[in-house]
């Protein structure tokens, strides 16, 4: 088979590393790609949201099934429009996605068919919502509607931040339209756990829990990143909860979308809060967590090939899949002042001394003659696997230790949670 992955990040590099496995590989392509991708697939230099140009490549290179790797290409449409051309393509369809793509309609879907999750209520009026949140008790949260790169959350300690919070997203237009809407909603404690599913809008299959390290810093202090590492499975989730998401969550999301006219087919992925009250829904996302499926991939014993046709095509087997008895850490190496203001350029050494079992995937990197550079803030998602959780820590930062570049930045406890429960 021929594979175009879209994206050029490390999820990206995580899946091409693992599609590569599959016997029915011949070729896959990587639109745009980065400069680890470029050493294991054939990078096109097309943008992600470049859907007349992905088409055209996927024509004129007779891809058998386009992966879509990044959430805008999913909410612009690209799925329809792959349809459309007769062009097989995993991924969710526009209005599907729109499960990611507006957090009003993400929170309306929920209540409508009974999916845990936090009390909410939406304005479209910058008015309207400060006058609710003087009748409100803080903590709460604010959201964007739309997508904000993973800046459209802030959590409110109190009335002030809250007022700050709707004049920063409906006024100032932080995120240009994404916050015409808000979504103000109730603050929600516990430890967070990504469950993510692949479906065919029908059946689904799932993956190992993971668990992401959202803030900057260690003791999980600091801004909020696009992750700073992950590891599966996440013990944080008790057989009995992973059983309730799969009962309460994700099977009536897939239903549900289904009887809305919005057949969801791809990725689920369901951000779940283990509160007092049980698990309840934080986020949906549709489409692979990044770092989450770095970890998760290694431990994947199924063709991810065969699992993403049969969800492209409807014709997903109702069998869990095989998953290797092991656990698997990912570090994210960042710039330094990530996620505030970073240089780039800089060069990467020490990635042949990395072990061969320890997996190097490239986020924000690029060749530079013979040179491995820094071109993003998250730059570098290493990840080991091993026989437990405490094996598979040592041998990641081990292998991270040996990676060096001017102004280095990686948190030293990720999987810390897991730790705690040995
Ligand atoms: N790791 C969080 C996300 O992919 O959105």
């Amino acid at each position: 088979m021929r594979v175009l992955v879209v994206g050029g990040g490390g999820r990206e590099h995580a899946l091409i590393w693992k599609i590569r496995q599959s016997p029915y590989i011949e070729e896959i392509f990587c639109a745009p790609g980065n400069g680890g991708i470029e050493s294991i697939a054939t990078c096109v230099d097309i943008e992600v949201d470049d859907i007349k140009g992905l088409i055209q490549f996927a024509e004129d290179n007779v891809i058998d099934l386009t992966v879509i790797g990044p959430e805008l290409p999913l909410t612009l449409g690209i799925v329809d429009h792959f349809q459309k051309a007769d062009l097989a393509v995993f991924g969710p369809t526009k209005k599907a996605a729109e499960l990611e793509g507006s957090k009003v309609y993400a929170k309306e879907f929920m209540a409508k068919h009974n999916i845990p999750s936090g009390g909410y209520k939406s304005f479209k009026s910058a008015k309207e919502a400060i006058r609710y949140v003087h009748t409100i008790d803080p903590p709460f949260v604010i959201k964007a509607d739309g997508l904000a790169a993973g800046k459209g959350v802030i959590i409110c300690q109190n009335r002030g931040e809250g007022f700050d919070a709707i004049e920063k997203i409906m006024k100032k237009k932080a995120f240009g339209k994404s916050g015409s809407r808000i979504v103000i909603e109730e603050f929600l404690e516990g430890e967070e756990v990504s469950v993510l599913a692949i479906t065919d809008g029908e059946r689904y299959v799932l993956l190992p829990p993971a668990q992401d390290h959202k803030a900057a810093y260690e003791g999980d202090t600091g801004p909020n990143t696009g992750g700073m590492g992950a590891y599966a499975p996440a013990p944080v989730l008790s057989e009995k909860d992973l059983k309730f998401v799969e009962l309460n969550v994700i099977k009536p999301v897939i239903k549900g979308m289904k009887s809305e006219g919005r057949l969801y087919k791809g990725v689920l992925y369901a951000g779940i809060i283990l509160t007092k009250d049980g698990p309840k829904v934080l986020e949906f996302n549709c489409r692979f967590g990044d770092p989450e499926i770095q970890a998760i991939l290694p431990l994947l014993k199924t063709d991810i090939l065969d699992l993403m046709m049969e969800s492209a095509e409807g014709r997903l087997k109702n069998q869990p899949p095989l998953i290797e008895d092991k656990a698997a850490v990912c570090v994210v190496m960042a710039s330094g002042g990530y996620p505030e203001s970073y240089e780039k350029g800089k060069e990467i050494k020490g990635l042949k001394s990395v072990p061969k079992d320890v997996f190097v995937f490239h986020a924000g990197t690029k060749k530079r003659g013979n040179q491995v550079v820094t071109s993003g803030g998250r730059v570098l998602g290493v990840t080991a696997m091993s026989d437990n959780i405490q094996k598979a820590i040592n041998k990641v930062y081990s292998a991270v230790s040996q990676i060096t570049y001017d102004r280095a930045f990686y948190r030293g406890d990720i999987a810390h949670r897991a730790i705690k429960r040995l």
